[in-house]
């Protein structure tokens, strides 16, 4: 069988300066949010990662006409006619679950199944369920979630946990919704406030304090906008804790404004040096990092759980133990026995690991177990001796547009290479 994997000779601190992708996680809610209003779309800086050819697959399925040049996407929701949107196609992305709101938002009805994504924990949409129905959405069978929106009316919502997903899902619905929506505990994530952005430049009426409550008076229509993504603030977080963990001086041309603030923090308790000016960020790193005796992931601002895979990466090579309790995700620890096979300490307990760190790791054969265990590796493999071959590279490409280009220009030594 053909296989491609990512090859790493290790050892080589990082050094030079780069520019990081558009983000992930706020264009999905974004290219989505397209579905809300007829006309021409412009998003700029456009991650090209597979997340979003399968999210622009599934606008297709719903009637949009989308055009793709290099980082830039036009899409045209003029003809949107389809509520449907395919099983196939769905199930491999977890956001594929906005396509609910952003279509009852537009159609007044959406069918799509079950949402799929990395096997990271149970990932239930109840959250998301009950508060499409305070909104008078109505979920019909069991098996998937089609939803009848022909009675959407603003109201009070309030999370009891901060889903980015849900408050997401609403906000989608609310925007069209005749009435005031006032959503409390909502997720606070840089990504929430962005999408908030891109729908307030469609004529949206939406209030967002930063602080988790969020007003919307539903408007009767959006026109459409440009829209330039900012920075990836998770994949700047992976270079910054590649360049702490592997030594070297990195810089990030354009650092995202906001959303790093304690990984930030917690970086220089490892020792590395960081320099902040407005619009860049460098990280300076020389001696071997030290331990972080207890980090707890959080929703923002506390750590995010997208990092937390890298920094085990960073701890198992640091001075002295560490603790990782992971909060969000139940299944974030998979890739923990591929640390381990390049020789890392590290012990699972519940939801929290113990690492003790070693002077170094060692290259290996490993498996990416999901996209943020991927970069582990790849973090792993950057400060390990010897030959580091991760398979499973899929993963990493669901968020990463090309993890092995940004660390060469950086100068590590890495490559996709193909083989049997
Ligand atoms: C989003 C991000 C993901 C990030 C996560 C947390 C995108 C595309 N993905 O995922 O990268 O790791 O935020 O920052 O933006 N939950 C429920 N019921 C629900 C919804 C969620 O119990 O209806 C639980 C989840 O199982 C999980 C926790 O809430 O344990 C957080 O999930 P959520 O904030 O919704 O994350 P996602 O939107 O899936």
């Amino acid at each position: 069988m053909h296989v491609r994997y990512i090859e790493i000779a290790g050892g080589k601190p990082l050094r030079g300066r780069i520019t990081i992708q558009g983000s992930k996680n706020a264009v999905l809610p974004i290219l989505t949010s397209c579905l809300l209003g007829e006309g021409i779309c412009q998003i700029d800086n456009c991650p090209r990662i597979s997340d979003v050819t399968v999210t622009l697959r599934l606008l297709e399925a719903a009637g949009c006409k989308v055009i793709q040049e290099g980082r830039t996407v036009w899409i045209d929701t003029s003809d949107v006619c389809r509520s449907r949107i395919p099983s196939e196609e769905a199930s491999h992305i977890r956001s594929s679950v906005l396509f609910l709101g952003a279509l009852i938002g537009r159609c007044r009805q959406a069918s799509l199944p079950m949402p799929g994504g990395c096997a990271i924990g149970i990932r239930p949409v109840d959250l998301h369920m009950k508060a499409l129905t305070a909104l008078g959405v109505r979920f019909e069978g069991e098996d998937d979630l089609t939803a009848d929106g022909n009675m959407l009316h603003g109201a009070d919502i309030h999370f009891s946990y901060p889903s980015v997903g849900a408050t997401e899902n609403s906000i989608l619905a609310a925007v069209l919704a005749p009435g005031r929506t006032r959503i409390t505990g909502a997720a606070r994530e840089p990504e929430i406030m962005e999408l908030c952005r891109f729908l307030r430049l469609r004529g949206a009426d939406i209030r967002n304090d930063g602080q988790g409550t969020i007003v919307i008076d539903g408007v009767s229509s959006l026109k459409p906008a440009y829209y330039r993504m900012q920075a990836d603030r998770i994949v700047t977080g992976t270079y910054l804790i590649a360049a702490a963990a592997a030594g070297g001086d990195v810089q990030i041309a354009n650092f995202p404004t906001y959303g790093l603030e304690l990984p930030l923090q917690i970086l220089k308790e490892t020792g590395a040096r960081i320099e902040q000016k407005e619009e860049s960020c460098r990280v300076i790193s020389s001696q071997s990092p030290k331990a972080i005796p207890y980090l707890e992931t959080a929703p923002y601002p506390g750590f995010p759980t997208d990092l937390q895979s890298p920094m085990l990466a960073l701890l198992a090579g640091a001075e002295g133990v560490s603790c990782v309790r992971e909060t969000i995700f139940e299944n974030r620890f998979r890739v923990v026995s591929e640390l381990r096979k390049m020789g890392a300490d590290i012990e699972v307990q519940g939801d929290r690991v113990i690492i003790k760190g070693k002077e170094k790791l060692t290259g290996s054969q490993v498996d990416t177990p999901d996209l943020r265990g991927g970069a582990a590796l790849v973090t792993a493999g950057l400060c390990a001796s010897g030959l580091t071959r991760i398979g499973q590279i899929e993963y990493i490409e669901r968020g990463y547009e090309d993890i092995c280009r940004d660390l060469r220009m950086l100068g590590g030594d890495l490559v996709v290479a193909e083989g049997q």
